[in-house]
């Protein structure tokens, strides 16, 4: 080969290797947006992440505490009920509903241009005592599934925009938890519960959610199968919920595992309810400077790693309350949230905005 050729040939290597690279860089998504200039962190709000960020929400907080208010009208854009929407909340009997509270936070988001997450239509958790006390066969059983998913899914029909349909129903050797649903009804009762909730609301999307992904290889295993497997025979099924309740001694390998996993199954990957606890052991000790910092790695991971999985399946981060003193884990103590008890920003803040800008 003469020396023409031999420059041919690396001049045609060298602009397929670029074009390579730049089809890659152009599908690798989000790195393909220009980065503006940074806003300082003073001018910053949860607002300004590439996807939704919300918080649980507390009503009687949400009705009584300005400064709850103005931080959650401030800083979120996406609420989820923290017990407003469970079912022993709403159910008082068959066909009988307390829909106040829940009512409530859908208008307030409403106003407030928010999306809501619906939380949780069956969990082995909160059943009121007239289904534990229902006697019937499982035709029975099937009805009265159907009729209260039916009438929660469809009284919020196109203003709650997502459900957790199914919460928490995967033991950690991959058998599915019992419950009552499925002593009653069976296996089904999982597909079933998503059917009633699609043909009530055929735009709201619905996920399964469950925690533990990102502490357990076999949980993301199983959660992947099922969920493949739910998809395989054309149940609606759109999302995967991973509540990620963790803590400063986890490795930042491992959350960023919790989430990629999830995307392995195309839906879209809902972190649901985020809090990073700084004292797992639930030992008497102070929240020093070295523990905010981890926390904020911490944060700062998830935050990136949700903008790094493909762009249509980022459902958003939702943290599991607002400030510290409100959050579910606090008389333990802890400082598990983005907010202090006095509503002011902490590390982690810092941390969560640095992570997705
Ligand atoms: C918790 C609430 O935060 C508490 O106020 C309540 O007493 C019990 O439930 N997984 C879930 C959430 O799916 O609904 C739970 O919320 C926390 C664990």
């Amino acid at each position: 080969m003469d020396t023409m050729n031999k420059n041919l040939i690396r001049l045609l290597a060298g602009a397929c290797f670029l074009i390579a690279l730049f089809v890659f860089s152009s599908c690798s998504n989000n790195d393909s947006e220009p980065a503006g200039p940074a806003i300082p962190i003073e001018d910053q709000t949860l607002k300004n992440a590439p996807y939704p960020v919300g918080a649980a929400v507390n009503i009687t907080s949400l009705k009584n505490s300005e400064k709850y208010r103005e931080t959650v009208i401030h800083e979120m854009s996406s609420l989820t009920a923290e017990n407003a929407m469970k079912m022993n909340f709403l159910s008082k009997g068959r066909g009988e509903y307390f829909w106040d509270d829940a009512d409530y936070l859908v208008d307030f988001a409403q106003q407030n241009g928010m999306r809501v997450h619906g939380h949780t239509l069956v969990w082995y958790k909160h059943t009121p005592s007239w289904v534990s006390e229902f006697s019937g066969d499982k035709e029975e059983w099937k009805a009265i599934l159907k009729e209260y998913i039916q009438d929660v899914v469809g009284r919020y029909k196109g203003r709650i925009a997502s459900w957790d349909v199914v919460n928490e129903i995967v033991m950690d050797d991959g058998t599915l938890r019992d419950c009552i649903w499925l002593q009653k009804i069976g296996p089904e009762y999982i597909e079933l519960s998503f059917r009633y909730a699609h043909e009530a609301d055929p735009d709201a999307v619905l996920f399964y959610n469950d925690y533990g992904h990102e502490w357990s290889f076999n949980r993301r295993l199983f959660v992947n199968h099922l969920v493949d497997s739910l998809r395989t025979k054309e149940v609606p099924l759109h999302g995967i919920g991973l509540q990620m309740h963790t803590n400063t001694n986890r490795s930042l390998l491992d959350l960023r595992y919790a989430v990629t996993s999830a995307a392995i199954s195309k839906v879209k990957v809902h972190v649901s309810e985020l809090d990073v606890s700084v004292n797992p052991d639930k030992k008497d000790i102070t929240f020093t400077d070295d523990l905010a910092q981890k926390q904020s790695q911490v944060y700062k991971e998830i935050a990136k790693v949700m903008k790094d999985i493909p762009k249509e399946l980022q459902y958003g981060i939702t943290c599991w309350g607002v400030h510290d003193t409100g959050s579910w884990l606090s008389p333990n103590p802890d400082w598990a949230l983005l907010f202090d008890g006095d509503f002011e920003r902490k590390a982690a803040y810092r941390g969560f905005i640095e992570g997705f800008q």
